[in-house]
């Protein structure tokens, strides 16, 4: 099992915006091509299938996090896999009925047998360097997904170049400021369950992101979910012997009024991004999120470098022989 240091977790965080600036190769990439498909999944797990999410707000996308496909999936439909290390079995799985079943597959990976699967059937595929953990290599899988669902649209999902030099920017500052706000709050949080919600796709987008970082590097329970929907059942659960801390992550300028949605026996913090484009905006909340998730790991004393139980479950016979037989 690799491991990684704290240092270079820091750093991987840090350069996202050279990340979703850095322009991928690749082979076999498909042109727009007419017609346009039909439906457009997106499939993948963990720190590459959050992309998906980001896809689905962003434009006519499916994000999927399944092992079998969907019923209706035909030649008709596009299908794009994305996995760092292209040895996902569920992802493999996925992309091997689409393939059997005459589906438009690309997919953006750094190889494996995902890598190997594209390349017999001459499959499109964007390339993600090698050498990180897949969480880690977030910004280049998010850039790369973005670039291929825009041709496979037809049409442009985002501006690179203005995305990238504001969250830049943005990233800049909290950099010179030493990261000041966000220390305290992670003192705050690092025995804490956390649920963190988001407040329109892209922001439910962020919020995964962040219980994924703070799952993985932080070893903290942490749950994701939408509001308003969680004001609908959620609010009722709530427990007040030991309540959760609710996030919530918003591209509104002005909160939502925590404290009237969820009572005052339990504590709710608003995150909301510096004015500007929903997508800049949503990335710097990913931001944020990544940081808070290795500053609570310093907290907690925990080495976000190593996620020990991920890899056994990759390893046990059941992921093992369905990654073998590609089973639904
Ligand atoms: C590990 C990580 C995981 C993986 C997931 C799928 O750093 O983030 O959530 O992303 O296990 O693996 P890949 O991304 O290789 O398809």
């Amino acid at each position: 099992m690799e491991t990684y240091t704290a240092k270079q977790l820091w750093e991987w965080a840090l350069a996202l915006p050279e990340q979703l600036a850095a322009e991928p190769s690749g082979r076999n990439v498909p042109s727009t091509s007419s017609p346009l498909p039909r439906r457009n999944l997106v499939c993948g797990m963990g720190g590459s299938g959050v992309s998906a999410q980001f896809l689905a707000a962003r434009g006519p996308f499916i994000p999927w996090r399944w092992a079998t496909t969907p019923d209706w999936l035909g030649a008709a439909d596009s299908l794009t896999a994305l996995s760092y290390s292209g040895e996902t079995f569920e992802t493999l799985a996925v992309t091997r009925k689409a393939l059997a079943s005459g589906v438009r597959v690309s997919g953006v990976t750094t190889g494996g047998e995902l890598g190997r699967l594209l390349d017999e059937r001459a499959a499109g595929r964007l390339e993600l360097p090698v050498g990180m953990p897949p969480r880690a290599a977030f910004g280049y899988l998010l850039g790369a997904a973005l670039r291929l669902g825009g041709r496979l649209i037809g049409e442009p999902l985002w501006d690179p170049v203005e995305v990238t030099r504001r969250l830049g920017e943005l990233r800049d500052d909290l950099v010179r400021d030493d990261f000041t706000s966000l220390r305290p709050l992670a003192a705050s949080l690092a025995g804490r369950r956390l649920v963190v919600y988001g407040t329109c796709p892209l922001s439910a987008a962020a919020a995964l992101r962040w219980k994924q970082q703070l799952n993985e590097n932080a070893k903290l329970h942490c749950w994701n979910g939408a509001l308003p929907e969680m004001s609908h059942n959620e609010i009722e659960a709530a427990d007040p012997g030991k309540p959760p801390r609710r996030v919530v992550l918003t591209l509104a300028d002005e909160p939502p009024p925590l404290d009237e949605i969820i009572g005052d026996h339990e504590v709710g913090l608003a995150f909301s991004a510096p004015p500007g484009e929903p997508l800049t905006r949503t990335l710097y909340l990913v931001l944020l999120g990544d940081l808070l998730s290795l500053l609570i790991a310093a907290e907690r004393g925990v080495d976000p470098g190593s996620i020990p139980r991920i890899a056994a479950f990759k390893q046990t016979g059941w992921a093992r022989r369905a990654y073998a037989q590609g089973e639904d």
